[in-house]
Formats: structure tokens, sequence, C-alpha cells
């Protein structure tokens, strides 16, 4: 009898006559209840044994967290909290436990020590429904850029540019640290190693999906990308999975509105297709939220929050108007923030985006035109010759979620850029090419893949919404 999955058998709904179910055990209760899960729904199924018909030996080893095969007959339940049951004919154990020493006991336990436990965390209700919402979230990203006329492209992860100027890179070699081969001035000779210069991990492949755009118009790049700043935040990983669509023709208002099309195009698919999840973590989130000071409580529910960033428009506002707001701002002329804004050109902390975001204008909100000197060296310089066409979606409770631009087209302003920076030419030679020959207008954004499945979620740290999170002094699994 061919195996059927939980989520199946529930959806469904009518009696069946003979069925045939594989899962986890979460909890075996009374001797008679055993409530399976296979993780194809936050739901489980309740198997009820009839304790007189099997072995003492066999009962004692359905405990929580083996593997079992089930078959038996689907039947309307007599209890509550479930509408159909199943009545078990034959129980095999594919896989003991012990429960002396299984991590994950069927009660509550701190995010923490299930981050300690990450490899069995998913048997919990929590993060399988969390990696659920990962998997739909990831399918609706490539189906809105398929569904859209954009390509995928993979773009490299060993790389011998630097595409954010940002150098907190982690370097790639197969150079002996103890004894490395040295030039004649004594560094390291890299001419000596497996790529015959430097390599380091991607920070963004950016640069590479400018190439593709500039000949098949539309494309995007979906992978990990890494860096190596010492950030201990719930918002930062050493890697991650980035977004990066890129698009020829297209300006920053064009890259706008791609942006937050995109964005509500997948909270929309999940909140179509991952409802029992949503509601799940919805609740999980309302009883959290009760342990909380009034002021710190959430001033929407989660499935609420989605459809309100989704049915409302984005708010647009520049890098100039937002510093106003600040300057003028209680917590600022209150020397509340860590860091007072006094003047334009400031570096905006993430205190001052969720200030704007979820006290000021209490909506997703797109800051463009930023100033030059904060932003990175491709962005397309505007006509005050003092700021970026650059945009960041700064979302409730997140902060920034999306950074994009109109790339500089120019070569020739691209070029002082470069040399302004200390960029070499020669390094991206082929990325001035695209300059020389057939340069447009093309603009693109970047978007951490983990901060929108915070947001779809309502985890409140980013370790908790990848499997195997990577942070500094952390690369356990
Ligand atoms: O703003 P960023 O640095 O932009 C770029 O890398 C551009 N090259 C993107 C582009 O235009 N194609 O990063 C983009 C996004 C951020 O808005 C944030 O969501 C996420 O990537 N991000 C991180 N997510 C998790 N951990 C980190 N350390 C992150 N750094 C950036
Ligand atoms: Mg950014």
């Amino acid at each position: 009898m061919a195996t059927q999955t939980i989520a199946k058998l529930l959806a469904q709904g009518t009696t069946l006559q003979e069925i045939s179910v594989k899962g986890w055990v979460r909890t075996f209760r009374a001797n008679r209840f055993i409530a399976l899960n296979d993780g194809s729904t936050i739901n489980n199924l309740q198997c009820v044994v009839d304790f007189e018909n099997f072995d003492e030996a066999l009962l004692k080893r359905i405990t929580t967290g083996a593997a079992i095969h089930v078959t038996g007959e689907l039947v309307e339940s007599q209890g509550k909290g479930q509408s159909v049951e199943i009545q078990v004919k034959a129980l095999e154990i594919l896989g003991d436990s012990d429960p002396e020493t299984y991590p994950i006991q069927p009660k509550k336990h701190t995010f923490e020590f299930l981050r300690e436990n990450a490899h069995l965390r998913t048997r919990t209700n929590t993060f399988s429904a969390v990696m659920r919402m990962c998997s739909s979230l990831s399918f609706a990203v490539h189906k809105y850029f398929n569904d859209n006329g954009f390509y995928n492209m993979h773009t490299p992860i060993i790389t011998g540019s630097d595409a954010e100027g940002a150098g907190d890179m982690f370097r790639v070699t197969i150079l002996d640290p103890k004894n490395p081969p040295l030039t004649e001035e004594g560094e390291v000779n890299y001419k000596e190693d497996f790529f015959g210069k430097e390599a380091n991990l991607t920070v963004s492949g950016q640069l590479e999906a400018e190439t593709y755009a500039m000949s098949l118009g539309k494309v995007y790049t979906f992978g990990p990308t890494f860096r190596a700043e010492n950030s201990n935040t719930s918002r930062h990983l050493a890697e991650f999975w980035m977004i990066e669509p890129e698009v020829a023709f297209m300006d920053l208002d064009g890259n706008m509105d791609l942006a937050e099309d995109f964005l509500k195009s997948v909270l929309s698919y999940v909140l179509e297709h991952n409802r029992e999840d949503l509601e799940f973590l919805d609740k999980r989130l309302q009883e959290h939220d009760k342990t909380l000071p009034q002021a710190e409580r959430s001033p929407m529910h989660l499935i609420d929050k989605i459809k309100f960033v989704v049915d409302n428009n984005f708010k647009r506002v520049s890098y100039t108007e937002a510093i106003d707001i600040l300057r003028n701002s209680k917590p600022n002329k209150k020397k509340k923030f860590n860091y007072i804004i006094e003047e334009w050109g400031a570096d905006l902390q993430s205190e001052h985006e969720r200030f704007l975001v979820e006290k000021h204008f209490k909506c997703p909100v797109i800051l463009f035109d930023y100033p030059a000197n904060i932003k990175a060296f491709y962005m397309r310089l505007n006509e005050d010759g003092k700021t970026v066409r650059a945009m960041d979606i700064l979302f409730p409770g997140i902060g920034e979620m999306v950074g994009g631009s109109q790339r500089e087209e120019r070569l020739e302003v691209l070029k002082q850029k470069m040399a302004a920076l200390n960029i070499p030419e020669e390094e991206l030679w082929w990325y001035l090419d695209l300059r020389k020959y057939g340069t447009a207008v093309h603009s693109g954004f970047g978007l951490g893949f983990e901060r929108l499945v915070m947001f779809a979620t309502g985890m409140g740290n980013i370790r908790d919404v990848i499997p195997y999170p990577r942070t500094p002094q952390n690369a356990e699994f």
C-alpha cells in the first residue's frame, strides 16, 4: 500500500479504508494516542492504538522522536481537536528514539536551546512552519521572475572583485597559512595561489548580473553571499542568500515599482499557500506578545501585518526629506538616539530607519537619492553632483530589506568615481566594457532572503530562519 502524507490525508477528510503513513512520534498519551507528524503539515495525525492488540514491548518503543510506520483505517474522530484519526491496525517501529536523551521533549524550549540542536529543531511546530515558509517563499521568488520574463542566472560564488567596495570578504586560498610563498617585497605571493590572484567569496552577484542584463534584458540571481563583517546582531549573517534582479533600460522609478510589486507578490503567495503555518506562527506571536510590556507589543498581528504590506502603497521619501524628519523628531531632540542626526550627509543607523518606518510613517518606506559618499561606487550620480540614484526599502521590525540603485552607465563618470575610491580599472575592465559597448540606463536591487523570511514568519532573530546560521564564532553543523 502506498504511503500518504498527513497533509493529503487531512485535506481529503473523507474516511478512507486502508491507509499507510510514516512519520515521527510527537507524543504518546495514555498508551493509546499517538500524535504523529511527517513534516508535510503543521497538524499531527492522531493514531489510536488499541493496546490490548499490541505487544507491550512494542508499545514501550513508541516514544517521542521515534520513526514509525502505521497502517489502519481513517475514521471520523471521536475526540476533540481533529476531524479524523487513524484506527491503527499495524504498527512498525522504523527507528527507535531514546526518551532519556532525545533533546526535543514535548514542552516549550527556548530558541537558544533549539539553535544548539538545529539538526533536530525542525521537529518542532515553530521551526517546521518556518522552514515550510522558507520553501514557499523561495518558490514564489522564482515564480515571480519566471512569470515576468526574467532569466535566472547563477553568478559566481568565488570572485576576484569586491562588488560593494566594503572589504569585508572571506578569502579563498589553498596557500599554506604557516608558510605562504612570498614576493621579493615579502608579501604573500597570490600569483602562486589556486587562481593566480587573490580570490574571495562574493558579497553580491550584482556586477555579473549587470553583464547579463545588458544582453538578455531582464535577469536575476538568487544565491549565497558572504560578508565577514563582525556584526553580531539579530539581522546579520555571515552567509545569507540574496535575490538580485537586474534590468536593462529601467530607471530608479522602475526599480522601485519592481521591488514593491515583487515583495507584494511573494508575500501574497504565502498568504494564499501557507495559511495553516501562518495561523500557527501568528498565534505563537500573540502569545509571546502577552509576555511583553505594553510598549513593546506589536501593534498588528502577523497575518494582518503581511496583508497591510500587500494592500498598501509603500511610502517613497528622499534621503533629504528623511533627514529633515529625523532632525526634527522627538528622539533626536531629546537625544534618545545613540547617533544624533546633526546634518545632511549622515549615514542612517537602524534606529533611524526603524523610527521612520515604525513611528513616523507606519508602513514600508522606500528611501532614495542618498549622498554619494555613503553609497557604493556603481550608483548613478544625480545632476546635483552630490546624491546618487540609490534606494533602500525599510520594513517594520526589520529595517533594511532591500538595497538597490540605478547604475552609473556613463563611462567617464564611472571611471572618475573608481579613481577616487582607488578601485583599479584593470580589476573591473569587463564592467567598464559594458559602458563602452552599447551602454544604457539599467537598474537592480538586492533583497536578503532571510530578512524576507523574518518578516513573513515574525521570527525575531535571523539565526532562526536559516537552517544552519553562520555568524561570528559559529559554524556548527
Ligand atoms: O544593501 P546591500 O549590501 O546591496 C548589495 O549588495 C547590492 N549589490 C544589491 C544590488 O543592487 N544588486 O545588500 C542587499 C540586501 C540588504 O538590503 C539586506 O536585506 C541583505 O541584502 N543583507 C544581509 N542579510 C543578512 N545578513 C547580512 N549580513 C546582510 N547584508 C545585507
Ligand atoms: Mg544596503
